[in-house]
């Protein structure tokens, strides 16, 4: 069986603000549905902050798994989910599951995650905004964007990873 994919997916403001006081600084209704219909029936890896305001309804048919040392297992709120405590277990445990990985935040799971991706599907939200987490800088000689989507509010890219 072939490898599962691992996908990094993110929306990002000009200054890279993706997030401000654990909350997304925007309300880009087309971007969040966007997220909603790329990721359904994937395998998801979050970080404990994402987690904690993530909104299940409509992500029934995505394995969740939630990275935390100190939340128990009886925290997740999502059907099938898992709350795992080391990276590699995680991985390990989605790759078992055979579905593409995406990479859904926050900012310390991108840059934990960032040099195991093979790509990165980024919305970029025009103008600057107000934030206390960035996404992580990443090597633009590693990546080639292969597709870009104007939509209302976003443009969407998706990169490929070129080389390690
Ligand atoms: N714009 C977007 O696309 C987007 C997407 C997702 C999230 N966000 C934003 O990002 C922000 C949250 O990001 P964040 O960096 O503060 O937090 P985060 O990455 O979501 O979660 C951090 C927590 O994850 C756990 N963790 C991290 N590395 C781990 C490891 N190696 N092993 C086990 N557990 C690990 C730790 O939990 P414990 O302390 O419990 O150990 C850590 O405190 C929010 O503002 C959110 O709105 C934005």
């Amino acid at each position: 069986m072939s490898e599962p994919k691992i996908i990094i997916i993110a929306a990002l403001a000009e200054n890279r603000v993706i997030g401000n006081k654990n909350r997304l600084p925007w309300n880009v209704p087309a971007e969040y549905e966007h997220f909603k219909s790329s990721v359904q029936n994937s395998t998801m890896i979050m970080g404990k902050n994402a987690y904690e305001n993530f909104e299940t309804e409509g992500f029934e048919s995505v394995k969740i798994i939630v990275l935390s040392k100190s939340l128990g297992v009886e925290e997740i709120r999502h059907p099938g989910g898992a709350i795992l405590d080391n990276v590699d277990v995680a991985m390990e445990r989605a790759r078992s599951w055979g579905r593409t990985i995406f990479i859904g935040g926050g900012a310390s799971i991108y840059a934990l995650m960032m040099p195991r991706a093979d790509e990165m599907w980024l919305s970029f939200i025009p103008g600057t905004h107000e934030g206390d987490v960035f996404f992580p800088k990443w090597e633009e000689s590693e990546w080639e964007i292969s597709r870009t989507e104007q939509h209302p509010g976003f443009e969407f890219r998706v990169y490929k990873r070129t080389r390690r």
